[in-house]
């Protein structure tokens, strides 16, 4: 869920308006709002379905004009997405009002033991739980943060809170465990924010709050304790993005947009890394050299689109710096017993930094002895502050729920800390590297030239709006850009789609294959891949033979594949293990102008959330 709060002089609706916008893509199945004026009157209003059904009711009902207000969009987990379950929910009869990220797991416990005391329910959701439970602490103790910290002490599992009160003009208080929350500071205003896109239009000065911590923002200061109340030191920061960086900026959905930005989304994730033909991370300074050449194994954790990335890299790392690497699903990494010690390096990736499956993993990862790095592409998240060290992707912000630009970062960002530990290890000559160097500073421009052919992509995917099923076939690092290419095609089209391993067809895929099954074949380059190239080739034959409609993937000038393919898309020459950067690209597009030609909508495709912070 988004959460955004505002103290200061502005009509805090404005402010919270904006920032619910910036956040939709935390969830858009309800959103609402509570605003307080400066005489203590409270209004609030909450409304099932996207934000702009929100801004439309209070088109026509305009609540009155206050300095304090918080706001909320949210993805449902308790109670469906109905008007009632959205938030702010109320307590202490009506006088205040509380907005809630995460899941409350005692949340029935306390119920009953508040039902039995005479309290009302209206809603199905923990929140409200949350909400009744603290205007019952507010009435015992008159003061918002003391029943705050009596509140959240109470309560297990994860949790961002925020809440006003009618009788606290000009207060918000916040707290957070297991779930994020960001102060934005301005002058003579304050802001509290699920993520930094909520305030970055007003502010890029901020701090990100710690584990088990309360804040409360006045317009003129911003207090940090823990739950008992301790003050806490708090270590602002500077938010590299630009405001303007998270708007469409004329184009007709994000996701375009950020397709289109993938070029610069590596260029600026390798920049200032590669000095004079080396890499250079000064992140990870607390990771000694020694210590980098004690590692026996890397475990990569992620899930989604993060988890592709995993995989790609995993045959980069283990080629270039000769350390067996793994790579898990965060969810189930942290659920079995995995074998980690002091020597295994867990390596999480991550675009929002939030996701809470892999969190939890970093943490279980970190208790077993595992020392840990985060690849991540939002400054202040909780997953990097949770690691030992954090390599930022600088993709920019990505707003579009399904990745795209984050991905590609995501990958340059795991090859230069392949190669800057095949260095370290002494796995590779410094030419070696240097040469892997220039074909990652060489992706960017030919990105560019594979964005340059969206329309042939684009006409395809409009020939085929009507398709029920689609397969992905790729071998090596081909193999998961197919299992990303069907990801993205369920995500953003609702297509059933799956992805395979080329290797695997034999072994049981290819009974699905009757005529007219449309194929994409992820074809390695004759060149790079003397060995597995005629491999793939006779693959295609195979499920041509079967009646299949094939769409390959194949670089320029690889004739091999003409007589048995429908369809070419073709991309420039690169080394083999730079392949998936350039031929994820015709997959994503495809997937998106299939979404499209289906009338869905791109950027929010159904029952999805981009950060999904609840296990
Ligand atoms: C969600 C999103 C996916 C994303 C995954 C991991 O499920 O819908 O698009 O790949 O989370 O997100 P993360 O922020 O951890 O990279």
């Amino acid at each position: 869920c988004g959460i955004v709060g505002y103290v200061g002089e502005r009509n805090s609706l404005d402010v919270l308006m904006g920032g619910l916008r910036r956040l939709e893509y935390r969830g858009y199945d309800s959103a609402g709002v509570a605003v307080v004026d400066d005489d203590g009157a409270m209004e609030t209003a909450k409304r099932a379905g996207k934000l702009q059904v929100l801004a439309d009711e209070l088109e026509a009902n305009p609540l009155h004009r206050g300095g304090t207000g918080i706001g909320h969009t949210r993805w449902a987990t308790h109670g469906g997405p109905t008007d009632v379950n959205a938030h702010p929910h109320l307590g202490d009869d009506g006088r205040l009002a509380l907005i809630h990220n995460g899941i409350i797991e005692n949340f029935s416990e306390l119920k009953a033991e508040l039902l039995a005391e005479g309290f009302t329910f209206e809603s199905e959701t923990d929140t409200e739980v949350a909400a009744v439970l603290l205007g019952k602490e507010y009435r015992a103790t008159g003061d918002l943060r003391e029943a705050f910290r009596n509140t959240v002490s109470r309560l297990d599992g994860a949790f961002t809170l925020l809440a006003v009160h009618r009788s606290e003009p000009g207060v918000v208080v916040g707290a957070r465990r297991n779930s994020p929350l960001v102060i934005g500071l301005g002058d003579g205003e304050n802001f509290l924010g699920s993520d930094v896109a909520a305030f970055v239009e007003y502010t890029k000065r901020a701090v990100a709050i710690g584990q088990d911590q309360i804040v409360t923002i006045t317009a003129g200061d911003v207090v940090v304790t823990d739950f008992d109340g301790q003050p806490v030191e708090v270590e602002p920061f500077d938010v590299a993005w630009d405001a303007s960086a998270a708007e469409k900026g004329g184009w007709s959905s994000f996701m375009r947009k950020e397709v289109a930005e993938q070029p610069e989304a590596v260029a600026k994730t390798l920049l200032g890394r590669v000095v004079d033909d080396a890499v250079v991370i000064p992140e990870l300074a607390s990771f000694g050299d020694e210590e980098l050449r004690g590692i026996r194994r890397i475990t990569i954790i992620a899930c989604g689109t993060a988890s592709y990335a995993g995989m790609v890299a995993k045959y980069a790392i283990e080629q270039w710096a000769r350390v067996p690497v793994e790579i898990e699903l965060s969810h189930e990494f942290r659920y079995r017993e995995p074998v980690i010690d002091d020597h295994t390096l867990v390596v999480s990736i991550s675009q929002s930094g939030e996701t809470m499956d892999t969190l939890m993993a970093v943490k279980y990862a970190r208790e077993q002895g595992a020392r840990t790095i985060s690849i991540c592409n939002t400054q202040g998240a909780t997953i990097p502050r949770e690691s030992d060290a954090v390599v930022y992707t600088h993709a920019g912000p990505e707003v579009a729920v399904a990745s795209t630009k984050a991905f590609v970062a995501q990958i340059a960002a795991l090859y230069l800390f392949g190669l800057h530990l095949a260095r370290v290890r002494g796995t590779m000559s410094a030419e070696a590297i240097a040469e892997q160097l220039h074909e990652l500073q060489a992706v960017p421009a030919k990105l560019e030239l594979v964005l340059a052919e969206s329309e042939k992509v684009a006409q395809l995917a409009h020939w085929m709006a009507d398709t029920r099923s689609v397969l992905f076939l790729g071998r090596h690092v081909g193999y998961p850009i197919a299992l990303e290419g069907a990801l993205k095609l369920k995500e953003l089209a609702y297509i059933h789609a799956e992805g395979f391993a080329a290797g695997e067809l034999k072994h049981g895929p290819i009974a699905l294959i009757e005529p007219g099954q449309p194929v994409f074949v992820v074809v390695p380059s004759p060149r790079g891949s003397a060995t597995l190239h005629p491999k793939v080739v006779s693959n295609i034959q195979e499920i041509r033979a079967r009646g299949a409609r094939v769409i390959a993937i194949a670089e320029a000038g690889d004739a091999a594949v003409l007589p048995f393919a429908d369809e070419v898309l073709r991309i420039p020459l690169a080394a083999p293990l730079f392949e998936p950067l350039l031929a994820v690209v015709p997959l994503q597009i495809f997937a998106m102008e299939l979404s499209q030609a289906k009338g869905l909508d791109v950027d929010q495709p159904r029952n999805l959330a981009k950060s999904v912070t609840v296990e």
